[in-house]
């Protein structure tokens, strides 16, 4: 079992990939981490964490507040949410958890304690912009070294944009963390809009989830209401959703379902509200005369995605 921190702004999709990472064997979920991102307010963010570990029946997993805006520059609203409500949920009230907030250290300094002495290092997530880790490396800089594997949704290699033409909201939401964290040497691995987008649920498989004999299948169909809702009148498609944040821990639990490129990436960092600020710059040139990306380039990107692969297993798990 690996251990795991998860920071996140739960999010209709953070719910899923929470769930999800409590129901896998191969992860023991030691904190989560709240980062600003689907809503500024990061109290009611944290209140969606807490029910969500009680749905799960794991209040004991403390729930630590971080950042509340970007690392350097002033918080935008990019429509967070449009797509998750303004409770972060779609309007769907879970039971509230007795549990609260661990206040005895900031999300920010629970990880850097967590990297410098968990045996084995645990693994981060990122389902919400970088801002947590990229202020837990400004206090620990050697923080790729302890704890060198990174998973995150954001961003998109081709893929368009969900907030600009080619911008990501996890990415756009804090573009200087992002700089920041995509350099740090961490062995990263990018959930990007590329595969994200290719595995969209279709309105069959989220039926099957509210059949499920448990709480969070009934749970997962009554919040993607409002997110299916969002992308048929927003985004423009027709039923289904994409699926987001849990492909991270997809990334990391099924590896076999993906393919994965090595390529060299910075971020845009021009000032708000340039169009291209929040892009992600990925060198695909990749070309038998162009030279390998160097070995300190260690972020990963999956490209390909076995669809129905990934809906097998997700179901069998969120069972
Ligand atoms: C990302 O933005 C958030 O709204 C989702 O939860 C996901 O993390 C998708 O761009």
């Amino acid at each position: 079992q690996r251990p795991v921190i998860i920071s996140t702004d739960p999010g209709i999709d953070d719910s899923i990939a929470l769930l999800l990472a409590l129901a896998s064997p191969e992860l023991d979920v030691r904190a989560v981490c709240i980062n600003f991102g689907s809503l500024h307010n990061t109290s009611q963010l944290a209140q969606n964490a807490l029910d969500i570990l009680a749905l799960a029946g794991r209040e004991d997993i403390p729930v630590f507040l971080g950042a509340t805006d970007p690392i350097s520059q002033p918080f935008h609203d990019l429509g967070g949410p449009k797509f998750h409500g303004t409770d972060g949920l779609g309007g769907v009230r879970l039971p509230h958890s007795r549990a609260t907030v661990n206040t005895s250290v900031s999300a920010v300094e629970f990880i850097v304690h967590a990297c410098r002495s968990w045996q084995p290092a645990p693994l981060l997530v990122s389902l919400a912009p970088l801002t947590n880790v990229a202020l837990a490396l400004n206090l620990d800089p050697k923080l790729p070294e302890r704890c060198p594997d990174l998973f995150l949704m954001g961003g998109t290699v081709a893929a368009p944009g969900n907030v600009g033409p080619m911008s990501e909201a996890n990415i756009a939401n804090d573009p200087e963390a992002a700089a920041r964290v995509l350099s740090a040497g961490f062995n990263t691995q990018v959930a990007a809009l590329d595969v994200t987008m290719a595995s969209w649920l279709p309105p069959k498989f989220l039926a099957s989830l509210r059949d499920l004999p448990n709480d969070a299948g009934p749970f997962i169909w009554q919040s993607t209401r409002f997110y299916e809702r969002a992308y048929e009148t927003i985004g423009g498609f027709e039923g289904g959703m994409p699926l987001h944040d849990p492909t991270t821990l997809l990334l990391y639990l099924k590896p076999e379902l993906y393919q994965l490129h090595r390529w060299p990436v910075t971020v845009d960092t021009s000032q708000y509200p340039s169009v291209s600020r929040g892009i992600l710059v990925v060198d695909r040139r990749g070309g038998p005369k162009s030279p390998p990306p160097p070995d300190t380039d260690k972020v990963h990107f999956p490209m390909q995605v076995d669809v129905a692969g990934v809906q097998e297993f997700l179901l069998s798990r969120l069972r």
